[in-house]
């Protein structure tokens, strides 16, 4: 009989070997002609399911809303210096990638992590915020630089109010929104952040879709999937940010001597 020798790798989200390739077994002409978006692709190569509509959907709006943040933030500042270096594209892309992370647009996965831990185990907004303060962790998904309670980011707004209308239950965005109000009660800088509503609202995607079992919930969030969703984002606006350093052909980047305190 045939045997089948060994292979050194094993892969399941697409192939490339037919007429034409596949994402999650679905053929490229079906993606086309059934208007299948980006947030499809995502579901087909990173979930390996087609998820409803209003899931993809979400998807997307997470993607347009984390595209960019203006001039000022880590990353874009990164990719801004490197261009300005005149350095290539993908490096001045990764340069910006490298700060995301758990300060700066990488705090979702562990925003979901230790939402869906307090939310499961029944803690009070109280009791996981003091929690969390006893063993010396910021609450991943609380607090931002220039967000305030009395100038809320408008893209948690819109992620809420976008749930809120299409997911079949919000619970633990619920839940974040109760600790949001606890730890504004302490501090006017302690509020919900992108990272934070779109980790507990992709827990109740995920939990409310009925396209998951618990423990593909659990392999997710222990993974680390939704981090993703901000690097991919991010990619599109620090991917603008060196063409338009390039197109506006700015000179060496050197930071001004009187903004460093140099001191022994
Ligand atoms: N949980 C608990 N306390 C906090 C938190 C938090 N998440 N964030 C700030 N504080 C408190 C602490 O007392 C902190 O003092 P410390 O330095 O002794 O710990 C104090 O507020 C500092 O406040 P700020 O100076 O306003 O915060 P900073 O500007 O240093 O940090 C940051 C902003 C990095 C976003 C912070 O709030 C944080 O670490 N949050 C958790 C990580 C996170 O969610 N990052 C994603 C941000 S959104 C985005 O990047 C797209
Ligand atoms: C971002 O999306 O980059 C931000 O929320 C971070 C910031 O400081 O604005």
């Amino acid at each position: 009989g045939k045997v089948r020798a060994p292979t050194h790798i094993i892969s399941t989200i697409s192939d490339d070997r037919g007429e034409e390739p596949c994402y999650g077994g679905v053929p490229m002409s079906s993606i086309v002609e059934q208007g299948y978006g980006v947030g499809d692709v995502i579901s087909l190569l990173w979930f390996k399911r087609s998820l409803p509509r209003y899931c993809t959907q979400f998807i997307e709006i997470c993607i347009m809303l984390c595209a960019d943040h203006g001039p000022c933030v880590s990353g874009a500042h990164n990719t801004i210096v490197t261009a300005r270096a005149g350095k290539d594209l993908v490096s001045s892309l990764v340069s910006g990638l490298l700060t995301i992370g758990p300060r700066f647009g990488g705090a979702i996965d562990d925003a979901a992590r230790y939402f869906k831990d307090a939310y499961d185990r029944g803690l009070s907004p109280y009791e996981f915020v003091e929690s969390m303060k006893k063993k010396g962790i910021r609450v991943p998904g609380i607090g931002h630089r220039i967000k305030r309670g009395d100038n809320r980011d408008k893209r948690v707004e819109l992620l809420q109010k976008f749930a809120r209308t299409h997911f079949p239950a919000v619970k633990y965005m619920e839940y974040a929104v109760q600790v949001e109000t606890y730890t504004l009660s302490k501090s006017n800088n302690l509020v919900l952040n992108v990272d934070g509503a779109i980790g507990s609202l992709f827990l109740d995607l995920l939990a409310g879709s009925g396209m998951f079992t618990k423990q593909e919930i659990d392999e997710i969030i222990e993974i680390g999937y939704l981090n993703g969703l901000f690097v991919l984002a991010r990619s599109i606006g620090l991917i603008g940010h060196t063409f338009d350093q390039k197109r506006l052909k700015q000179p060496l980047y050197r930071h001004p001597w009187e903004d460093v305190l140099y001191t022994k």
